[in-house]
């Protein structure tokens, strides 16, 4: 029998390294054409005039849609910025450009290449303005930014006395790069109308976002528009929200009146669909000799765009991870000539970590204190800004085994000690942490006259295991083998979910497969009892039970084959649709999940390159629903924290306004040839003040922390104090 916990092989992987897993991209729709977007190439101005002609003329082209001639959309196409939806978009209804490689036209065509080639006739005439990059040039003009539930200030007890009550003080500025998210797959849309019906087929972390904004932006009803995303081939945030390129691909199949697929090209992905902006942190830690803080301040810059405020709230961190009497945090934001920055894996959690949990290393060292005593001396007990309890909390485990399963009692802190070969060696050590994030979800479980079970869902899989886990949970409470459950997703026609971001979606999810398994089992016992042929008639549910797919008398044996007692019933489905929503006490707590990272990395300075050797993690994230796809989280959290340590980063050409590595190529993620070994624990302790199965979110936590352990090896390598991401050979040369 299935268990929650149990580490189930993802139930979709067959089905994906076999190519049958259809992404948005490859649906096969009759009378399909084809879009390119043609993007602005300068960042700030107005568009003065297009010349379509020769696009218009080339071999197989069914229209040029440009701010001329595009449907006018309510509202100018802002309809949708206010919610459900949210986001500025870029949709041919004026002529002004806010950041290169802004959408400005669309090209149709009968094949993806005489699209390619007409777009590439198309020419514009600009009037040029000044742009603005001047990033640290803003922060005297900077304006506040909230983000989500976070606002842009949050401070308590009193700066100058904190300050003035520490002996020892780091003061420090931290600075993380524009960064990209780059999913293998791109985002990709195919548009059909049907009448006044349209569906998509997109690439999403959110269907029922897709379908409010696309609904919200043409004035049509909810009702009247469908989204279908099985499989989502990566998103890591960009994918959350509804951008440009879907409301224009459904412009386009209006104006054809054919289904249109509009797939970005790898460097369109660079601008209109968001990215990490760049943050400026500078922190001020004060302590006694004893290590204890006295006050704690963060102020953090971000950038945004001319058109949109969007926050990295990197001081999020710092509002709940130590018990210091003065905090002091705030969020800036500077306006600059690019497109809208987005959330990108743990918005704010990733870079404010890397920060200071650097901050705190620094500290460590100045106080001649091991890192993680110093990290215990501080150990919040309460949220301190919010001053709630935390709804479970066991970061100290975390710290005892991730030092246990490291070694860290090995560890000489004196930097540039411990060498192999030519090669210096460095152990550093960071605190992760995430919130614990949930929301409303609907789900419906049916059992099938073939004898399947379906559990069904309007959430999104990208590559995080929520098949897997959904199907394990309505395995798990059913008490049947998971070979008989069929779990569904991806179609706005299913029940309501929320956005799979904030790493949600399976706390949010699998309360509600529960509750509709348990639904749907007493929908089935009652049909057994009205049932005069079945063993079952008249008995009362409590005296029934179900195992391995048959209906028995509790404490007996034998017993029905559903399937059976559904072939005498009109051989139709039985189920039920069941929603979970947040526990309304959950409130009164401070709800994050923690963890502890620890890194060794290999420094040779002869050419200043870093490999990271191994990692070890130790996560309380509450119930871990699968051992595998969980670790398989926190790994690839990981492996993103390597990125974000030494080698992401967009480059900005400051006369163009282009990101010049704009392609898989030069924008460096993590291979495996970057990886050493990794290793992921997790304590597996239930926070059931948080959800019944006492599960938290792990699709984010693994970043954060990553990058800053990191960074406290290099140091310890080296004696080379970095405080600025990616860290590249040219900074750790001898
Ligand atoms: Mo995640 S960055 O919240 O999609």
């Amino acid at each position: 029998m299935t268990a929650i916990g149990d580490p189930i092989t993802r139930v979709d992987g067959h089905a994906k390294v076999t190519g049958k897993a259809k992404y948005s991209a490859e649906f096969a729709v009759p009378h399909l054409a084809y879009a390119v977007m043609v993007t602005s190439t300068i960042p700030s101005g107005r568009i003065l005039s297009m010349g379509t002609s020769d696009a218009q003329h080339a071999p197989g082209v069914l229209a040029v849609m440009t701010s001329a001639n595009a449907p006018k959309l309510p509202q100018g196409g802002k309809a949708a910025v206010h919610p459900p939806a949210g986001r500025v978009l870029s949709l041919l209804q004026d002529n002004l450009v806010h950041y290169n490689n802004q959408p400005i036209a669309v090209v149709v065509a009968e094949t993806l290449n005489q699209a390619l080639y007409a777009s590439s006739l198309v020419t514009v005439r600009y009037q040029r303005e000044t742009p603005h990059f001047d990033f640290e040039g803003g922060f005297a003009t900077a304006h506040p930014g909230s983000h989500g539930k976070d606002p842009a200030d949050k401070s308590i007890g009193n700066l100058e006395q904190g300050l003035a009550d520490g002996e020892i003080k780091v003061d420090e500025v931290y600075t993380t790069p524009l960064e990209n998210h780059n999913p293998m797959e791109p985002h990709a849309t195919i548009a059909e109308w049907n009448g006044e019906k349209l569906t998509l087929h997109d690439a999403t972390q959110y269907i029922t976002g897709v379908k409010q904004t696309v609904a919200k932006s043409f004035g049509i009803p909810d009702e009247n528009v469908r989204v279908l995303c099985p499989f989502t081939g990566g998103g890591f945030g960009c994918k959350g929200s509804t951008w440009s390129h879907v409301l224009l691909a459904a412009m386009a199949a209006k104006v054809v009146q054919r289904p249109v697929k509009l797939v970005l090209e790898r460097p369109q992905m660079f601008g209109p669909v968001g990215g990490r902006p760049r943050t400026h942190q500078r922190i001020v830690l004060a302590a006694k000799r004893d290590g204890t803080l006295t006050a704690m301040q963060h102020d953090v810059h971000s950038h945004t765009s001319e058109i949109e405020d969007f926050t990295e709230p990197s001081s999020s961190v710092t509002r709940m991870l130590y018990a210091s009497p003065v905090i002091k945090t705030s969020q800036r934001l500077v306006p600059l000539s690019l497109g809208t920055p987005t959330f990108q894996r743990a918005p704010g959690e990733s870079t404010g970590t890397f920060a200071l949990e650097i901050a705190m290393d620094e500290l460590a060292y100045k106080l001649n204190m091991n890192p993680i005593q110093l990290r215990l001396k501080n150990y919040a007990e309460k949220d301190p800004t919010e001053n709630k309890p935390f709804s479970s909390k066991h970061l100290r485990e975390c710290y005892e085994q991730g030092a246990a399963r490291f070694g860290w009692s090995k560890r000489n802190a004196t930097p540039r000690s411990m060498k192999r070969g030519n090669e210096l060696i460095g152990w550093g050590m960071a605190t992760a942490t995430y919130p614990a994030n949930r929301s409303s979800a609907s789900v419906n479980v049916q059992f099938e006259p073939n004898g399947r079970v379906t559990v069904a869902c309007g959430s999104q899989d990208l590559g995080t295991g929520t098949y897997t886990i959904m199907a394990q949970v309505a395995s798990a409470t059913l008490r049947l083998p998971i070979e008989m459950v069929d779990a569904k997703l991806g179609d706005s026609a299913m029940p309501k979910s929320p956005v799979s971001g904030g790493s949600q979606t399976a706390a949010s999810v699998t309360p509600a497969v529960q509750a509709a398994a348990k639904q749907a089992l007493l929908a089935l016992f009652a049909m057994a009892a009205a049932d005069n042929n079945s063993q079952f008639h008249n008995a009362a549910s409590q005296d029934l039970d179900f195992q391995n797919g048959k209906i028995m008398h509790k404490g007996q044996s034998g017993g029905e084959d559903f399937k059976d007692l559904l072939a005498r019933n009109g051989n139709k489905p039985v189920g039920a649709t069941a929603s979970a929503e947040p526990e309304q006490d959950s409130e009164q707590y401070s709800k994050h999940s923690f963890g502890a990272v620890f890194a060794e990395v290999s420094v040779d300075e002869a050419l200043g390159m870093t490999r990271v050797r191994r990692i070890v993690g130790v996560y309380d994230v509450g119930t871990l629903l699968n051992d595998k796809t969980g670790k398989s989280q926190l790994i690839g959290g990981i492996v993103w924290g390597v990125g974000l340590a030494l080698l992401e980063e967009a480059h900005l050409d400051k006369a163009s306004g282009r990101i010049v590595n704009n392609n898989l190529a030069e924008y460096h993620v993590p291979v495996n040839a970057d990886i050493g070994e990794i290793e992921v624990f997790a304590l597996n302790i239930p926070d059931t003040k948080f959800n019944p199965l006492g599960a938290r979110g792990i699709g984010e936590i693994g970043i954060t922390g990553a990058g800053a352990a990191i960074a406290n090896a290099i140091y310890h390598a080296t004696g080379k104090r970095i405080r600025s991401a990616p860290i590249t050979p040219d900074m750790l040369l001898a």
